[in-house]
């Protein structure tokens, strides 16, 4: 079986060919980094616009590089949400049309779903694992019985690490995206002031990383003289610090022998380390993706497909009421 994924939710225009041993055929993303780093952040307006002037270039290339054509390709999936609505629509009504006019089934896929199987390409996952899921836009811990069956364990009640690292990364004029400038500078500096920590309390699997943000702003204003790169450490350990917290956490409550890491903030090799470590040192498993499945891509949402139809087994005609969602929930399961 041959699925091809679309991922249009952001700032990243992506899709992938995949079968069902996971083996990826080609994998093509177009960013829009360049697009937006002038304004240190996401423009949805222009990120609209960019994906529909990148969707057929990108359909076609993924074609190409995997030697295919469209009518070879059994299911498609799409990022149906959450995530910018202009983006979303822009995929979801590409892969519309495409399955209409070739009568494919087609999958509405929940961009958080996507992160959370992305370590199956690279790691032989045993199930159930305690998920943390951190990227630009969110943050939670989730406990995955098997595909499909999520449980929200926890989640930000304000900002995503993602975004906290972008946001520290602008007050420090150090560009867009902000989480590789800030593991660089961290590179280099110590870890030298003691920046408050959320939630640091039993029985909450809930992050804000608002607070931190504040605090490391403060802290800019009165010491404007203070190494940069000690300040991007003693950021990023706190975040380091809080993951570990709250995956012991989660895993003592669920007594769970498998954890795992995704999302762009996971390509961050330092608080992968600290994860790892802890993982180890616990006798844990420990999953991550690697960095081209950490960020948006459309391998993960053909996954997501792929794991949807197995349990599903639709066929064409799909849902064609189906449409972007800029807030969506995970299917849940208590
Ligand atoms: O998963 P993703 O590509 O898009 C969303 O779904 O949001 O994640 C993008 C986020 C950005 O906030 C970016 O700063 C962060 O992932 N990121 C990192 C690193 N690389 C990307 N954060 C920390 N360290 C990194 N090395
Ligand atoms: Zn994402």
């Amino acid at each position: 079986m041959l699925i091809l994924g679309i991922e249009t939710s952001c700032d990243e225009t992506a899709m992938a060919v995949i079968d069902d041993n996971f083996k990826i055929y080609a994998n093509v993303l177009y960013s829009q980094i360049e697009a937006h780093s002038k304004f240190g952040g996401v423009v949805p307006e222009i990120a609209s616009r960019k994906h529909i002037e990148k969707i057929e270039i990108i359909f076609k290339e993924v074609l190409n590089k995997s030697n295919m054509e469209f009518k070879d390709i059994d299911i498609v999936g799409v990022t149906e949400g959450p995530g910018l609505v202009g983006s979303l629509l822009v995929g979801v009504n590409f892969a519309k049309g495409l399955c209409y006019s070739l009568k494919k089934t087609l999958y509405g896929i929940h961009h958080i779903e996507g992160h959370i199987l992305s370590v199956m390409f690279d790691n032989n996952v045993d199930f159930p694992f305690i998920s943390l899921v951190a990227s630009g836009g969110h943050t939670s811990l989730f406990l995955v019985k098997e595909p499909g069956k999520y449980k929200l364990l926890g989640k930000t009640l304000d900002d995503a690490a993602g975004e906290a690292f972008d946001k520290v990364a602008k007050m420090l004029g150090l560009g867009y995206p902000g989480g590789p400038i800030i593991e660089k500078y961290a590179e280099k500096g110590e870890n030298s002031i003691k920046f408050p920590k959320a939630f640091i309390e039993k029985k909450n699997l809930n992050f804000s990383f608002s607070g931190l943000k504040t605090a490391v702003l403060n802290f800019i204003r009165k010491n404007n003289e203070y190494p940069v790169e000690d300040i991007c450490c003693s950021f990023q350990n706190n975040v380091a610090d809080t993951f570990v917290f709250k995956i012991n956490e989660a895993v003592k409550m669920y007594n769970i022998k498998n954890i795992a890491f995704s999302g762009g903030v996971s390509c961050n090799n330092f608080i992968k380390k600290k994860i790892k470590d802890f993982a180890s040192s616990n006798n844990l498993n420990f999953y991550t993706p690697s960095p081209v499945f950490s960020t948006d891509n459309g391998a993960m949402i053909a996954l997501a497909a792929f794991f949807k139809h197995k349990k599903e087994s639709n066929y064409y005609p799909f849902d064609f009421k189906m449409n972007a969602m800029s807030r969506m929930k995970l299917c849940l399961e208590n």
